[in-house]
C-alpha cells in the first residue's frame, strides 16, 4: 500500500468491529490508511512514537476511536496539529455516552471533531477523511460527487410498501 493518508487509531483490538467502518470509506474511495490499535492510557509511549512516526510519513489527518474514558482523541490532538476525528465507541453500561461526552467535550485550544457514536460515526469519520482529501484532489472531489448523486438517486427511487 502507498503511504498511509489517514491515519485509524483504536485503544482496544474490540473496536475494530466498529472502527472497519471507517477503513472501509477510505478503501472504497483507494485512499491509503493505516489502522493501528493503540491505547492511549495503556500504552502512552507507543501512542506518542506512532504520532512522530506517521506524521513524518505524511498522514493528513488521524480518525480515532475509543470507549468509556476515551481520552485517545484528545490526547492524540494534544501531539499534533493535524486534524483529528473522533468516534465514540460504545459501551458495555452506558452505550457509548460516556465516549461521546469524553470525545466531544474538548476544552477550548484543542479541538477534536466528533462524530456519531457507532458505526455511522466511524464510516462517517471516514467520509470526511475523504472530503477533507478532496478539498486538493479533484479527481477524489469527482468520486465523492458521484457517491453523494447514487444516495440521493437510491431515496427517489424509493417506494413503500402498498397498505395491506
Ligand atoms: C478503551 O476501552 C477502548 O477503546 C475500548 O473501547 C474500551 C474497552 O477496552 P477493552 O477492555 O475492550 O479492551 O480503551
Amino acid at each position: 500500500m502507498d503511504q498511509p493518508l489517514v491515519s485509524i487509531v483504536m485503544g482496544s483490538a474490540n473496536d475494530w468491529e466498529i472502527m472497519q467502518q471507517a477503513a472501509r470509506a477510505l478503501q472504497d474511495f483507494g485512499i491509503a490508511y493505516d489502522a493501528r490499535v493503540i491505547s492511549a492510557h495503556r500504552s502512552p509511549d507507543l501512542l506518542f512514537d506512532y504520532i512522530k512516526e506517521v506524521s513524518a510519513r505524511g498522514a493528513q489527518c488521524f480518525i480515532a476511536g475509543a470507549g468509556g474514558a476515551a481520552h485517545l482523541a484528545g490526547v492524540i490532538a494534544g501531539k499534533t496539529t493535524l486534524p483529528v476525528l473522533g468516534v465514540p465507541i460504545p459501551s458495555k453500561y452506558l452505550k457509548g455516552m460516556d465516549s461521546l461526552l469524553s470525545i466531544v467535550q474538548m476544552p477550548k485550544g484543542i479541538p477534536v471533531a466528533t462524530f456519531a457514536i457507532g458505526e455511522a460515526g466511524a464510516a462517517n469519520a471516514g467520509l470526511f477523511a475523504v472530503a477533507m482529501l478532496a478539498l486538493h484532489d479533484a479527481q477524489l472531489a469527482q468520486k465523492l460527487a458521484e457517491y453523494r448523486k447514487k444516495q440521493a438517486e437510491t431515496i427517489a427511487a424509493t417506494t413503500l410498501p402498498v397498505l395491506t
